[in-house]
């Protein structure tokens, strides 16, 4: 795909799709700004290339038409300016025409305050389309929503090019799926196995080693004909862990379940817990991490990879009767990464978990997804990305 390049941006309107829309605090300040420091560059670029730079972005999901104080991206832009270290502006009504210079940088109010973002409305979108001369989409977290500002607009701009995160992040996920280096481990934790039989499914074919945790692992166990308690799982879905199971055997890959696990009679901060084999847990007890043993059979998986992609906790991480089995998995890949290995790590979650066990950066890659990089894992051709491939043709 076609990519923002300086030299052709003296003198120009740009139009940066970012993905600003980052976690905030009780007062509405901006929680973690990893999304905005991955957004600096594209702006940064433009700035420096000699162009007028419009920044646009979503936060939340108000009502089109009917924007309150709290939806404003306003303390957002405050922050952002701030980081990039030079006064920017704000514009609330932007639609009609945006006032601007070279050298400028104005933040537009919350695109999903205008009527007709979400259904990617042709009226809306000629209208932003007017406003410049380059649209920019540089919004990987938002790529797979096919909407006025991330699709429309990618078709109905003068130009319309990748900017640097998208095609960053585009081009590390190709490196932990597509075109992988072997072996490749793949680590799929969290409650859910019905939110991640898509990614499981298309993994499957693809990985050497398939570590399930957390609720999708239960299910997995049950699927093996263990008793686990009143663990969170999904019976209905035996027969799919079974299928996965089955693709991962005829390759000859691996699937390593747990072999011992934490269970306790509650999930609390308070519950009293034990590690127990597999074949030890009581009725009334539920799994809520792994185990020591399981850890060190998991261990040789992550630290032999070249690739390793993780999305997922492999237990209850928040808590520290049921951190371990997190805790160990976040340093094996830290190792991992140090020996050579690629590893990629997206979704709220396991970025939390990668934070507090303080592997942040010692991965290689923490991907500014959450939708997005589930969907992409998933093999689904993100609409965004998909717009702005056609224009290239
Ligand atoms: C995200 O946080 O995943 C993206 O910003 C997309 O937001 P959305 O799910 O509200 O479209």
């Amino acid at each position: 795909e076609q990519l923002l390049k300086e030299d052709a941006l003296r003198g120009k309107r740009v139009f940066i799709r970012a993905d600003m829309n980052v976690p905030r605090d009780a007062e509405g300040n901006v929680a973690d700004d990893h999304r905005l420091r991955e957004s600096m560059p594209a702006v940064k670029m433009a700035l420096e290339g000699g162009a007028a730079v419009m920044v646009c972005s979503h936060l939340g999901r108000p009502k089109e038409g009917a924007l309150t104080e709290e939806d404003s991206l306003i303390k957002v832009a405050e922050h952002f300016g701030r980081m990039l270290g030079m006064p920017i502006r704000f514009e609330k009504d932007w639609l009609n025409g945006v006032d601007i210079q070279p050298g400028e940088v104005v933040v537009l109010e919350n695109c999903r305050g205008n009527v007709g973002e979400k259904k990617n409305d042709p009226e809306l979108v000629a209208k932003m389309a007017a406003l410049c001369d380059i649209y920019v989409n540089d919004a990987f977290g938002t790529a797979h929503r096919e909407q006025a500002t991330t699709d429309g607009l990618a078709r109905e701009a003068e130009v319309a090019v990748a900017g640097p995160l998208l095609a960053k992040e585009i081009h590390a996920l190709k490196k932990a799926v597509a075109e992988a280096k072997h072996p490749l481990t793949a680590v799929v934790g969290g409650s859910k196995v019905s939110t991640k039989l898509t990614i499981l499914k298309n993994l499957a074919p693809k990985v050497d080693t398939l570590i399930v945790g957390g609720g999708i692992a239960n299910t997995f166990l049950l699927a093996q004909g263990h008793k686990i308690g009143k663990s969170l799982a999904e019976p209905d879905l035996v027969d799919e862990c079974k299928a996965v199971m089955k693709i991962m055997e005829e390759k000859g890959g691996h699937l390593p379940l747990p072999i011992d696990v934490v269970v306790a009679h509650h999930i609390g901060y308070d519950a009293g817990f034990r590690i127990c084999d597999l074949d030890d847990i009581e009725d009334d007890e539920m799994i809520l991490d792994i185990g020591p043993k399981t850890s060190k059979l998991l261990e040789p998986y992550i630290k032999e990879a070249k690739t390793i992609i993780w999305n997922g906790p492999l237990g209850v991480f928040e808590m520290d009767n049921f951190k371990e089995g997190t805790r160990n998995l976040a340093k094996d890949i830290a190792d991992a990464t140090a020996n050579g290995a690629f590893s990629i790590v997206g979704g709220g979650d396991t970025i939390a978990a990668a934070k507090v066990f303080e592997v942040a950066d010692k991965v290689s890659y923490i991907s500014t997804g959450g939708g997005a990089f589930l969907e992409f894992l998933e093999g689904k051709t993100l609409p965004a990305i998909a717009a702005l491939q056609e224009r290239t043709k």
